[in-house]
């Protein structure tokens, strides 16, 4: 473990929880990890910044080189914001409105477009512009149906049988397709899964379809282990068989292209810790409950994907351990972290340690209940900085009606 139980009771006795922690070291290296897993001299980086876009984070990224993976023109904002530069910047959103693809073509972010009617759209608008396709490379992986984004089943991509589609639509327009684009799927465990939608996306990436190409992204979706028996993958014989085949391609095209992974998860998901404090014990006729003072809007993965998240009692590291449904806060019976988990004595005032919760954690959250998400405390070389701070009542309260002044004097 990168920070310690100890340091984490300290943080939590330091900034009251709930709190989020982040490992920025971790971070650090899970990113360099990724480089040296995967052997191609023109690989990017593109963080997915919707994992956790904390400044902190993304400063981080930033500091080492890494590019980005956005979904709103919010987060591109974010990311200037930072000083990311527009061409290290890709968007990738769906669903995408006529004027949120005039705001990311106006900041000079290369689209990336996933259906033919938006292309269609894109094309007679922005005529000879550059731009990138994503495509469904129909396979289905995924740790969970949700996160599973390949096969027909799914809103995102365009299907590869349409690629003449595509062509047809950019040669119209004159658009220079500089870049393809697959993700198929988030936590995915199966390498050949992986393998398997790089060959699908490359099969149909040749010249004389894509003359233009400048790179190829494989999105993400990169596994880490969240169960304590959960093996985790090795990265390196796969990194290097991607290279070879990607070095194949490349060969056959005619040209050395640049090739873009877009990790979240392996980035920072281990990096992230939410502290809670358990207020509440019940024993329901042998049922332990151990209420918690947060809840499924500031860690909602366990009850939105039925997902692990390690539970560690950090103030009571040695006790015997009972079976415990950790529950929130919050008015809902699905209100729970973990069902029957074995943790060791929990008692009234226990600080519990939620781990894994660097990605797609804090990034998911909300206030339902009108309870202010978490605070949030950066930890890196041995410095520790507070990363957000947690709204007071009041302060969340004026978010709410700040804008309306037809209702503020009622
Ligand atoms: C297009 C795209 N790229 C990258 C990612 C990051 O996936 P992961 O966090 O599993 O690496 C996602 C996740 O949803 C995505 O939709």
């Amino acid at each position: 473990m990168a920070i310690d139980n100890d340091r984490l009771l300290e943080l939590a006795n330091e900034y009251g929880t709930p709190l989020y922690v982040y490992d920025g070291d971790l971070i650090e290296k899970r990113y360099n990890d990724l480089i040296n897993y995967i052997s191609w001299p023109k690989l990017k980086i593109l963080y997915a910044m919707k994992a956790n876009y904390n400044l902190s984070v993304l400063k981080l990224i930033y500091s080492l080189g890494g590019w980005l993976d956005t979904v709103s023109p919010a987060e591109i904002l974010l990311a200037k914001k930072v000083g990311f530069k527009p061409e290290n910047i890709l968007y990738t959103a769906n669903n995408m409105t006529d004027s949120e693809v005039d705001d990311v073509q106006e900041s000079g972010v290369l689209l990336n477009i996933g259906s033919l009617s938006r292309l269609e759209r894109y094309g007679k608008k922005y005529q000879g512009s550059k731009v990138c396709i994503r495509f469904n490379p129909d396979v289905v992986a995924g740790a969970h149906k949700k996160i599973q984004t390949g096969g027909k089943l799914t809103k995102f991509g365009v299907l590869l049988e349409d690629v003449d589609t595509v062509k047809s639509i950019a040669d119209t327009y004159n658009l220079r397709v500089i870049g393809l684009h697959e993700h198929t799927g988030s936590g995915i465990d199966d390498t050949n899964a992986v393998f398997q939608s790089i060959r699908n996306l490359l099969s149909i990436a040749g010249r004389d379809n894509f003359p233009d190409l400048e790179f190829i992204d494989f999105g993400g979706g990169f596994q880490v282990p969240y169960h304590p028996e959960e093996t985790r993958i090795d990265y390196g014989k796969p990194g290097q068989k991607i290279g070879t085949i990607f070095s194949d391609y490349c060969s056959e095209y005619g040209r050395e292209l640049e090739m873009y992974f877009e990790p979240g998860k392996f980035i920072v998901a281990e990096s992230g810790y939410l502290l809670v404090t358990v207020n509440t014990l019940k024993d329901n006729r042998g049922r332990l409950i151990a209420g918690t003072n947060s809840g499924f809007p500031q860690l909602i993965r366990p009850m939105f994907y039925e997902a692990y998240h390690h539970i560690a009692n950090i103030s009571n590291c040695d006790g015997k351990h009972k079976n415990y449904d950790v529950c929130g806060n919050i008015c809902e019976t699905g209100d729970r972290f973990a069902e029957k988990r074995a943790i060791s004595e929990i008692r009234e005032g226990d600080v519990l340690s939620i781990e894994n919760a660097g990605a797609y954690c804090y990034a998911m959250g909300g206030v339902y209940n009108l309870r202010a998400m978490p605070a949030e405390v950066f930890v890196y070389k041995n410095e520790i900085k507070s990363a957000r701070k947690r709204l007071t009542n009041q302060e969340l309260v004026d978010t709410i009606i700040g804008e309306c002044e037809w209702l503020q004097n009622l």
